[in-house]
This record gives C-alpha cells, sequence and structure tokens, in this order.
C-alpha cells in the first residue's frame, strides 16, 4: 500500500476541541507543522497572547504545551486560504450547536458551520487533501461533506483545477478539565473511513504517542454513531444515579453508600455515578438530542422516546434543587441573599455551556434572590451572556464575588454547585460566622461534611440524603 508523509495539518475551529487536540499533536509530532485557524479573531489573537494566562480556554496543562510548541510547530491564525491550501491534512472541528430554527428545532444538530468549513475546504484546498471529521456529527454528515468536495470538485476539473478528497471520521473523546490528560492518554482512538491511505496517514500521527491496540479503525456511519452513543451512555448513567439521589431522599439511604455500592459491580464499573445538579456541557444534551431526532428520522419513536427521558429527568434534577431550596427558605427568595459557589459546568474549566449553574440562578433570580455567584475560573461576562441567552422575567439582582468569604457575607444561604477543589474542606466555623441566622448550606455535589456542618449551627441539604 502506498503511503502518505503528513507534513502540514490545519484544523479549522479553535475551541475547546480544535485548540488542545491540536496542541497536543504539535507536542508529539515536532515534524509537522499544525495550524489551527478560526473565523473568530477575538479567540485567535486569545490564542496568540504572550500572557499564557489569557488564553481563550482553562485547561491544566494547556499552558505549558502552549509554551513548547507555538511558534515551533504550532500556529493560530485567522489566514483559512493559506492554511487550507497548504496542508495535506484539513480537521473539522467547529461548533455543531442544536438547531433554534426550522425543521427539526430544538433536537437536530446544525450543520451551517460544518458545511460552511466543507466549502472553504473544497475552494482553497490544492492537491489530494485527507478530511476529517473531529466535530461530533450526525450519522451520515461524511455523506454530505463527500458531497459538497465533490460538487466543487467537479466545477474545478472544467476549469482543470485538479483536487481530491478523502474524508474520515475521528470524533474527540476529551472531557473539558482534563482534556490534556485524555488526549495524551486516550481509552481509544476512533477512526472511522473507507480509503486505507488515508486511515493509515492518520493512524501514523497518533503512533507517536498512542499505541496501535488502542486505535479502533471502523466505517464512516460506525465511527459517527458511537461518537453519538458513548456520549449517551455516559448522560444515561447521570440521569440514573440522579433518579436515584431523589430516592434516597425520600427514603433515607445515602447516595454515596449507593453509588459505592453498585459501583463495585465490575459488570457497572464505578465512574459516572456521582449525583449531582444534572450534567452540563456543551455535548451531552446536544448530543442526545441529536440521537432524538435521526432516531425519529429513521423512524424509531421507541428508540427517541428511551433517549429524550434522559434529558428530561437532567431538567428535572435541575428544576427540584430550586423547588427544594425555595421550600427550605419558607417558601420564599424574595429579597434573600444567596451564594452561588460554583458556576461552571464542572471543575477545572471555565466553560459554562449547558451549566445548571444557569438554570437554577435564573429560577432564583426569578423569584427575586439577590445572588452573589463565585467561581475561579469564571468571568462576569461569561456569566452575564448566559443569563441573557436564558431569557426570564427577572426581578432579582446578582453580582461575581471576588473570593468565598466575600460571596458568603450576610447570605440566608449558599448553594454549592460545581465540584472545585477550593470548595473541599473549607472552615465552616468562619464561614457560618459571616452568614445570616438561620443560614442554609445546600450541597448538590457532596463537598461538604455533615458532622462538621451541624457543629456549626447551620442548616444543611445535601443531594441524596434524607435531611
Ligand atoms: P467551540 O464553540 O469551542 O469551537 C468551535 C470554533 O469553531 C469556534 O471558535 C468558531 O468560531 C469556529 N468556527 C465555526 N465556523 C467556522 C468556520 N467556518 N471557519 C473557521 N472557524 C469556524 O466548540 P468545541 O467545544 O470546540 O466543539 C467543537 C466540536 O467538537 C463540536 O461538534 C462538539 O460537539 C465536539 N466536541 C466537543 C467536546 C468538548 O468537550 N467541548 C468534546 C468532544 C467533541
Ligand atoms: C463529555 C464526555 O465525557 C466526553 O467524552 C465527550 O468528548 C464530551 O462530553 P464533558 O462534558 O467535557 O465531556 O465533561 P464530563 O466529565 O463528561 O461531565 C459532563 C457533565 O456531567 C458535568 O456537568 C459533570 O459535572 C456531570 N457529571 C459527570 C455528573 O454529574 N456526575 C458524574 O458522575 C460525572
Amino acid at each position: 500500500m502506498s503511503s502518505i508523509k503528513v507534513r502540514k495539518i490545519c484544523c479549522i475551529g479553535a475551541g475547546y476541541v480544535g485548540g488542545p487536540t491540536m496542541s497536543v499533536i504539535a507536542d508529539k509530532c515536532p515534524e509537522i507543522e499544525v495550524k489551527v485557524v478560526d473565523i473568530n479573531k477575538e479567540r485567535i489573537t486569545a490564542w496568540n497572547d504572550t500572557d499564557l494566562n489569557k488564553l481563550p480556554i482553562f485547561e491544566p496543562g494547556l499552558d505549558q504545551i502552549i509554551s513548547r510548541t507555538r511558534g515551533r510547530n504550532l500556529f493560530f491564525s485567522s489566514e483559512m486560504e493559506k492554511a487550507i491550501s497548504d496542508s495535506d491534512m484539513i480537521f473539522i472541528s467547529v461548533n455543531t450547536p442544536t438547531k433554534t430554527k426550522g425543521l427539526g428545532a430544538g433536537q437536530a444538530s446544525d450543520l451551517s458551520w460544518v458545511e460552511a468549513s466543507a466549502r472553504q475546504v473544497a475552494k482553497f484546498a490544492k492537491g489530494h487533501t485527507i478530511v476529517i471529521e473531529k466535530s461530533t456529527l450526525p450519522v451520515r454528515t461524511a455523506q454530505a461533506i463527500k458531497e459538497i468536495l465533490n460538487t466543487t470538485n467537479r466545477e474545478n476539473q472544467k476549469n482543470e483545477i485538479s483536487k481530491t478528497f478523502s474524508v474520515l471520521s475521528n470524533p474527540e473523546f476529551l472531557a473539558e478539565g482534563t482534556a490534556i490528560s485524555d488526549l495524551e492518554n486516550p481509552d481509544r482512538v476512533l477512526i472511522g473511513g473507507e480509503d486505507p491511505i488515508a486511515i493509515n496517514a492518520l493512524v501514523n500521527i497518533y503512533l507517536n504517542w498512542v499505541s496501535r491496540e488502542k486505535i479502533i479503525c471502523t466505517n464512516l456511519w460506525s465511527s459517527e454513531l458511537s461518537k453519538l452513543a458513548a456520549n449517551a451512555f455516559l448522560a444515561q448513567r447521570i440521569s440514573s444515579i440522579n433518579s436515584i439521589s431523589a430516592f434516597c431522599e425520600a427514603t433515607g439511604a445515602d447516595i454515596q453508600e449507593v453509588a459505592k455500592a453498585i459501583g463495585t459491580d465490575k459488570r457497572i464499573g464505578n465512574q459516572f455515578l456521582c449525583a449531582g445538579p444534572g450534567f452540563g456541557g456543551s455535548c451531552f444534551k446536544k448530543d442526545i438530542l441529536n440521537l432524538v431526532y435521526l432516531s425519529g428520522y429513521f423512524g424509531l419513536p421507541e428508540v427517541a422516546n428511551y433517549w429524550n427521558q434522559v434529558v428530561l429527568l437532567n431538567t428535572w434534577q435541575q428544576d427540584r434543587i430550586y423547588k427544594i431550596v425555595l421550600e427550605k427558605l419558607f417558601g420564599t427568595v424574595n429579597g434573600k441573599n444567596i451564594a452561588i459557589l460554583g458556576f461552571a459546568f464542572k471543575a477545572n474549566t471555565n466553560d459554562t455551556r449547558e451549566s445548571p449553574a444557569i438554570r437554577i440562578a435564573s429560577d432564583l433570580l426569578e423569584e427575586g434572590a439577590l445572588l452573589s455567584i463565585y467561581d475561579p475560573k469564571v468571568s462576569f461576562e461569561r456569566v452575564q451572556e448566559d443569563f441573557e441567552e436564558f431569557s426570564f422575567d427577572n426581578q432579582g439582582i446578582w453580582k461575581m464575588a471576588n473570593s468565598i468569604p466575600d460571596a458568603l457575607k450576610e447570605v440566608d444561604a449558599v448553594l454549592i454547585l460545581t465540584d472545585w477543589e477550593e470548595f473541599f474542606g473549607l472552615d465552616w466555623n468562619y464561614l457560618a460566622s459571616l452568614m445570616r441566622v438561620p443560614a442554609w448550606i445546600f450541597d448538590t455535589r457532596s463537598v461538604v461534611n455533615r458532622q462538621e456542618i451541624e457543629n456549626t449551627g447551620l442548616n444543611l441539604w445535601k443531594l441524596g440524603e434524607r435531611s
């Protein structure tokens, strides 16, 4: 079999996936030049900032990799045409959010950005180019990409411009907050495709740091579907354990004990069994809804209903937390000060997309609460945007606090929504003295120790435990 030696890679999309993924490829393959391009110029400027604290995304370990590779064989740029035309291999790593309008609105993925990227590749590529789907996409999207590339190619051929394409699917399984270690030591790398030479070229890149047994090659459609299915299975575990958390609260069983007891069964395993305020992040909800849409499209309504329930339960979990806060605070939070600890959808990221904090805080604001929000990595502007998008008739007021004590001053309640390391082991004796009595702690992430809190005289509600 003849082989292709990849010398130049371009990645379209410098987001939470494109940025870290390409940084790791550049780090592990110093002989390959990697260019990451984006239409968002501000984002590119931030990726090029000499102050590594100003990188557009926060991921533990990312700054070190950027300092080793940027300017050596990793480049961030807005010059799409040159980056595409120079490259042997192009990753499409753009956003694929849920459609908000038209057919399939609220479920199907909006592929506008993927299509625009494919058209740019068709226009600017030269010679033979391997085009790789890195974004999470509906099953059979590769067919649409091929059609866009080949149709434009027919026009090129009329003008005697010769270019050819091979399309592969290579979904990304990294989780935010652990992106670098997930990329450096993946459970598996999945490559779907039909062209053995292109598959081999991509396999050879990963072989620089991933062992051959971990590289799974499938057909295109299995690869696309496996990504959606993996996210659906993971999210389903969270909805399952969250449903049991409500059961624990009703019966006196303890969710930590139950999770441990069931997780020690090797067939179940202990990962993704942490009950909490519901899953957030840009992927789970979007990808399950996409699966629901596709199930309907392919005439499988029972399958669609099954997966839709995972999302419904997630929203229910967030709703019931807000209602519990309301109930414990004598049925009203109007004019009451409440601290929110954690706004990111999980620890170790500045990402707030679909964060449970958005819905829960919005509901409290609608009831007239006065919120002071503390998150070690989320900015004021990000929270502001999130509240703007979540339309509500807001009667309450919110502000960002600079520290945990600042957030807790004179509050009637504190609601812990993200499992940031710094929220564990806090000095609650001291913090209780800052709060207004009778004060409540609502712990949705199993962060505090019940005995310790009870010694301070604070009231405690803990998710998955009977009060
Ligand atoms: P993101 O929104 O952070 O980044 C996407 C970037 O693409 C944006 O900066 C946007 O400006 C850019 N873009 C859009 N259209 C473009 C175009 N035509 N030309 C150049 N740039 C363009 O999104 P993300 O979180 O990186 O996710 C990207 C894809 O990866 C999605 O399909 C997502 O489902 C998938 N994914 C995400 C994660 C995650 O943890 N975030 C994990 C696995 C897979
Ligand atoms: C997820 C998938 O894990 C990853 O493989 C895929 O590539 C992208 O989507 P991500 O959303 O970044 O990654 O983070 P993840 O760790 O999966 O957490 C998602 C949400 O579930 C977070 O809100 C997290 O707090 C919540 N979660 C996770 C729980 O509530 N309980 C758990 O046990 C695990």
